[in-house]
């Protein structure tokens, strides 16, 4: 079913990913698109509206990104925000000028004109900018709707339904900036709001049982709740033509083996095979220290395992994966490419010799509206909010080589971190919470005796997307509760420090 579509194009700003969220989250499809989409393209689309998100760069650079100028014919609703303004600015005749200094953080704005962009607002309302060019003067056919101190902060085109605002309605700074973008979306696009996850869990199961008809289907679960909507979405429309396959690896937390595989074949009734792998890894990583060599083992291990158990189940057509719309946006040139910096075999991914067909249910959605089917599809509160963990486990938790007595003493500090976290009820407010194993030793006395032993570092993090992130202050009673558990109850650690450190410049993970 087609739904009422807004489209975002994206001139690289880092608040353009929340634009759509927003726009969902009130009930209205969103998508992103990459800014230099043809006009022809963008029409295939059928757009209600659409929105120019933000940008780093400035309209006067001779590289500044520019949609294509038919775009500024399109007959429905235009919305540009903070750069999108600005392109709108310049492109009608307006005068956009480089600011001596950025305007960055909150601002308290005057409403100047009664508008159906801003209806229902107070007089003065209070906005976040993150802008360094600034509107000195909207277009001859525009009208100013909100003033800054500074400057025109918001603008209309006194016949279209061309709107321009030089702050960001879709950060929670803006606190009215749901209201703008529902007045945006209902009254000026004509949407109904046909967007919601009871309504994609139906369509998609519908689509998924016709897409494969008799065929098997068959998912790696790697115990986090994309893989397991995937499979669940899949499972409602196919039934048990669905395999799922759950490798242990070895490099799993402590007991994880065991408990996803009772959920999930319990509560969730997925048909489930579950395989222990524990040695083969093992095995394969002795001796390893590098951390890209350990993932590529991990990685290429994985598949093997997975290949194996799937030609024990004879003929199978397709292979289910938990992409998420993040993964797919079409990245854009607005920034460059940039390095990479780990390479990440996510668990499932794809054997390439085995030409399974690809069924993605989750291609459309972001994280939080993953966790909202979660709980439309009954999946246990422990699961929606599980903290990322990543598909080589605890192999890059442990610094240097991975033994079986490394493993063994990082699971039990681990599952210390992880037992206070939650105790103290902050384990679904933090993006990643866990323990690593360094690979020195310290002294340390104990009684009368001196020790030599292991240290343990703890690392918590807040993320939005786990590409930048920030250690979590976490209270001095928590951590001084953790680091006596641990040297008290874990063999062998005689050591504890907290990481202090944001990414970037470190990363979340150590290795
Ligand atoms: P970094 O360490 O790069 O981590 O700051 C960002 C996020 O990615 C996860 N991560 C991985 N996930 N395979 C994965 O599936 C990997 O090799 C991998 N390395 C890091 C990490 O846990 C964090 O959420």
């Amino acid at each position: 079913m087609a739904h009422e579509t807004i489209l975002v194009l994206d001139f690289g700003s880092q608040y353009t990913q929340l634009i759509a969220r927003r726009i969902r989250e009130a009930g209205v499809y969103s998508e992103i698109v990459p800014y230099s989409l043809s006009w022809e393209e963008i029409k295939e689309r059928h757009p209600k509206g659409i929105v120019l998100s933000g940008g780093p760069q400035s309209v006067f650079e001779s590289d500044s990104p520019h949609p294509d100028p038919e775009l500024y014919e399109f007959s429905g609703p235009l919305l540009g925000i903070c750069y999108g303004m600005q392109l709108l600015t310049h492109h009608f005749g307006g005068v956009v000028a480089p600011s001596s200094c950025r305007e960055y953080g909150r601002a308290p704005l005057q409403k100047m004109l009664k508008t159906p962009l801003l209806d229902g607002l107070p007089r003065e309302i209070e906005v976040w900018m993150s802008h360094a060019d600034r509107i000195e003067q909207v277009p001859e056919q525009f009208e100013v709707i909100a003033q800054s101190d500074s400057a025109p902060a918001a603008m209309q085109h006194s016949t279209k339904t061309i709107y321009g605002l030089q702050f960001h309605p879709e950060v929670v700074h803006t606190p009215l900036g749901k209201d703008i973008l529902s007045n945006f979306l209902f009254p000026i696009c004509g949407c109904q709001g046909d967007w919601s996850m009871e309504s994609f869990v139906e369509e998609t199961t519908k689509q998924i049982a016709s897409q494969l008809g008799e065929d098997k289907a068959i998912c790696g679960l790697s115990g986090g709740v994309d893989s397991t909507v995937a499979a669940l979405l899949v499972h409602r429309a196919i039934g048990d033509r669905l395999t799922c396959i759950f490798v242990d690896n070895g490099l799993l937390r402590k007991n994880e083996f065991s408990s996803v595989l009772d959920t999930v074949r319990e509560e969730l009734n997925l048909n489930v095979v579950g395989v222990d792998a524990q040695q083969r890894f093992l095995d394969r990583l002795q001796g390893v220290e590098d951390p890209e060599l350990k993932r590529r083992i991990i990685g290429e291990e994985f598949i093997r395992v997975f290949e194996e158990e799937a030609t024990r189940l004879g003929e199978i057509d397709y292979l289910v994966q938990g992409t998420l719309y993040p993964d797919v946006i079409e990245s854009i040139p607005v920034r460059g490419p940039s390095a990479v910096i780990k390479t990440h075999h996510n668990v499932g991914g794809l054997p390439e010799n085995m030409s399974l067909d690809l069924v993605e249910p989750l291609r459309e959605l972001f994280k939080d509206e993953v966790r909202r089917v979660a709980r439309e599809m009954d999946v246990p509160e422990d699961l929606v909010h599980r903290q990322p963990f990543p598909g080589p486990g605890l192999a890059v938790r442990i610094l240097g080589e991975v033994t079986q007595e490394r493993l063994d003493t990082l699971r039990e500090a681990d599952e210390i971190v992880e037992q206070e976290i939650k105790a103290a009820d902050l384990y679904a407010s933090i993006w990643q919470s866990f323990a690593v194993l360094l690979p020195v030793r310290s002294v340390g006395v104990m009684g009368d005796g001196r020790t030599y032993e292991n240290v343990i570092a703890i690392r918590a993090v807040h993320s939005l997307d786990g590409m930048t992130a920030d250690w979590v202050q976490l209270p001095d009673e928590l951590l001084r509760t953790v680091s006596n558990r641990i040297v008290n109850q874990v063999q062998g650690v005689n050591r504890v420090v907290y990481d202090i450190t944001s990414k970037p410049p470190s990363t979340i993970e150590w290795e």
